[in-house]
């Protein structure tokens, strides 16, 4: 462990000297600059902040709750994630995100290259986010992980949120209920519950590596509660393409929101 560490320390140092510093954007309308304007509390406008952030040539990505991120200027695979809450928590989310353990600690994390040294700003790894539950359905219909391609939006999102509970393995009469009735509704699928088959394949689905993996993610970083289960969706979810392979990635993990 203390290796990958050492490892990921370097890997860092060597990706420094990005040549992207936030911290210079002007905000000529309180004479300072504008990541220092949010940071003293200046102004509470987003808005306001976007837009010099806009004439610096930062575009706007999109937003959460805490933070909102931009597109930078001349590195179209990287983006920049700032804090837009006073109460720290935005702060401590960014912070969690760029800690190395956290960093080495799955293959959902993403990466970040640098940050701010009181993380108002984090710099990271441009992922493509999945925006709806029907995407994230085709999204696992691709890589085979979800074996109902014709399932409806809901269904899909409700099996899905059974199936990356830590309780999952020891929910498998639950999960199988829900098969059944995935499968009930095409002639094949009738074909499959005649033979028996959704008891096999509901032990496929429990034991896939993508919910395997987020299952032991979830544990591993205590975001066991049903609030952070249900932020495990489209907009804190999507893909990035590593060694030619797209990689399911969780890119907001939703630290710090049990203390919302
Ligand atoms: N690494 C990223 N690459 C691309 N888009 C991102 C990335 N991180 C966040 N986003 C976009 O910005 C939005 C807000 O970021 P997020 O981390 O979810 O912040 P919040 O904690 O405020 O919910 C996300 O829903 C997503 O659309
Ligand atoms: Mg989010």
């Amino acid at each position: 462990m203390k290796l990958i560490l050492e490892n990921w320390k370097r890997f860092l140092k060597e990706q420094s000297g990005l040549g992207i510093n936030p911290e210079e954007v002007e905000c000529p309308d309180v004479s300072k600059k504008c990541i220092q304007a949010l940071r003293d509390e200046e102004f509470y406008d987003p808005a306001r902040v976007s837009y010099h952030m806009r004439q610096a040539g930062y575009t706007y990505h999109g937003g959460g709750a805490y933070r909102k991120v931009f597109n930078i200027p001349d590195h179209p695979d990287k983006i920049l994630k700032v804090s837009f809450d006073y109460l720290e928590q935005a702060k401590e989310m960014n912070r969690k995100e760029a800690e190395g353990k956290y960093q080495t600690s799955s293959p959902l994390t993403v990466k970040v290259f640098d940050a701010a040294k009181d993380y108002m700003w984090i710099i990271s790894e441009k992922v493509n986010v999945i925006h709806s539950w029907e995407d994230l359905q085709k999204f696992l219909v691709e890589h085979n992980d979800w074996p109902f391609p014709s399932s409806d939006e809901y269904d899909f999102h409700y099996v899905f949120r059974m199936l990356i509970r830590p309780d999952a393995p020891e929910r498998e009469n639950d999960i199988r209920n829900e098969v059944i009735k995935l499968l009930k509704p095409t002639p094949e699928g009738q074909e499959k519950i005649n033979n028996k088959e959704d008891e096999t394949i509901t032990d496929s689905l429990i034991n896939k590596s993508l919910f395997t993996t987020i299952r032991n993610f979830l544990i591993q970083h205590d975001l066991t509660s049903e609030q952070h289960i249900k932020d495990i969706r489209p907009e804190n979810v999507g893909y990035v393409v590593r060694d030619g392979i797209r990689q399911f990635v969780i890119l907001d993990p939703g630290f710090e929101l049990e203390k919302a």
